[in-house]
C-alpha cells in the first residue's frame, strides 16, 4: 500500500525592513519530492503571505543569479537548494544591504545610475 502521508518543510524565514525588529516566521509548506526552497517560497507568497519579499527571475534555470539567500546558514541560490522536510531557516544575504525579508540589494555600486 502507498504512503500517502503529506510530509510537510517548515521554513523559518526571517523577516523585516531596515529600521525594524527582524523577526522569524514559520510557514508549514506541502513537501513534494524535488521541490526547491524557491519553490517553497513561491507557495508560501501564493497560499499564506503575498508581503513576503523574495526576488527570483528564471526560477529554476539557475541563470539569473538574483535569488540567493542564506539557506541553513549557507549562501545558496534558492533555486537549486533542495527543500527538505523538517524544519529550513531562511535569510538574507549578511553582507548586502537589507531591501526586506530575503531581498538585498545585491548590485554593484558601480553599476548604479
Ligand atoms: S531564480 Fe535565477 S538563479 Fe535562481
Amino acid at each position: 500500500m502507498a504512503d500517502v502521508s503529506i510530509k510537510t518543510a517548515i521554513l523559518r524565514v526571517r523577516r523585516g525592513a531596515p529600521g525594524e525588529t527582524a523577526r522569524h516566521d514559520d510557514f508549514a509548506v506541502p513537501y513534494e519530492e524535488g521541490m526547491s526552497v524557491l519553490d517553497a517560497l513561491r507557495w508560501i507568497r501564493t497560499n499564506l503571505d503575498s508581503t513576503l519579499a523574495i526576488r527570483y527571475s528564471c526560477i529554476n534555470a539557475n541563470a539569473c543569479k538574483t535569488c540567493m539567500a542564506l539557506v541553513n546558514g549557507e549562501v545558496e541560490y534558492t533555486c537549486i537548494a533542495k527543500l527538505i522536510p523538517g524544519i529550513m531557516t531562511v535569510e538574507p544575504l549578511p553582507k548586502r544591504p537589507l531591501i526586506r525579508d530575503l531581498v538585498t540589494d545585491v548590485v554593484p555600486e558601480d553599476e548604479k545610475f
